[in-house]
């Protein structure tokens, strides 16, 4: 936390943040999930309270408790976080989409317990797409300055205004190393910052140090960051706070 009395860069600012992974039901007590472990959106979040913000913040599910502070959101599956984050991010100034969200779900989600019916049979999940709620909040963000729309009249200060925010956890392969495929997404999601995690086996996941690299969609070069996911997680947060200052100072 910073030294009291010294200036908060995010003061005034409200920063709408999701973090953990998404749960996608097949029945009432069956989901299809994934191992996020929700302590980098927690960390996020204590990091934004830490300079001064009001932090909503979106949960999905976490093996960690959300800071004590926020206001807290929690939400099950990709289309319950979606309308939350569409919701909140009108009135956002930066929305840092840190969630796991489940590229697909379940065609159908049945009402009552699927049961076995004989001794071999084995049920095919159909899966459907989700829908990908970093590239909606860049459209809702540039409907709503084309039209006018966004509410609260938070959006004047500059050629941008809201800041949206990615996560990506990355591999290199065939196709491509971790930078190129980071590069790629960015362009695709069309958000202002991507946060890369390079992941390899036994990295990332539940892993209490990491290190990132921030991507920017506007020019400026790939900066590192490393340490505990308190420290990543400041270093996002101060960088998110410079660039807000560029585009609605
Ligand atoms: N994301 C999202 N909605 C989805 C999937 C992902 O908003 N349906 C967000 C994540 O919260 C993250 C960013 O998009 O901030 C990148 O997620 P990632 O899974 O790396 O991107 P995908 O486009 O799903 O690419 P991939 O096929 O590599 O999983
Ligand atoms: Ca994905």
């Amino acid at each position: 936390a910073p030294a009291a009395g010294a200036p908060k860069p995010l003061a005034g600012r409200t920063v709408t943040i999701s973090a953990g992974g998404t749960r996608e039901a097949l029945d009432p007590v069956r989901f299809l999930g994934n191992r996020s472990s929700g302590k980098q959106g927690a960390a996020l979040a204590q990091a934004a309270l830490d300079a001064g913000a009001r932090v909503r913040f979106l949960a999905a599910h976490m093996d960690v408790d959300p800071p004590e502070g926020v206001e807290l959101v929690r939400v099950e599956s990709a289309l319950e976080l979606r309308e939350a984050a569409l919701a909140a991010a009108p009135d956002s100034d930066v929305v840092i989409m840190a969630a796991a969200v489940a590229d697909f779900r379940p065609a159908e989600v049945s009402d009552t317990k699927i049961k076995k019916k004989d001794d071999n049979d084995a049920p095919l999940v159909r899966l459907v797409r989700n829908p990908d709620i970093l590239r909606e909040l860049v459209e809702q963000r540039g409907l709503a300055q084309a039209g006018g729309l966004q509410g609260g009249g938070l959006h004047t200060g500059g050629a941008h205004g809201q800041l949206i925010v990615g996560f990506a956890a990355e591999t290199g392969d065939a196709d491509g190393d971790v930078l190129e495929h980071a590069s790629a997404k960015l362009a695709r999601k069309g958000c202002d910052l991507l946060v890369v995690n390079h992941v390899g086996v036994g990295r990332v996941f539940g892993q209490d140090e990491t290190s990132v690299v921030i991507l920017s969609g506007h020019g400026a070069g790939p900066q590192s960051a490393a340490g505990s996911k308190a420290d990543v997680a400041a270093a996002v947060i101060d960088r998110i706070a410079a660039e807000l200052d560029r585009v609605s100072p």
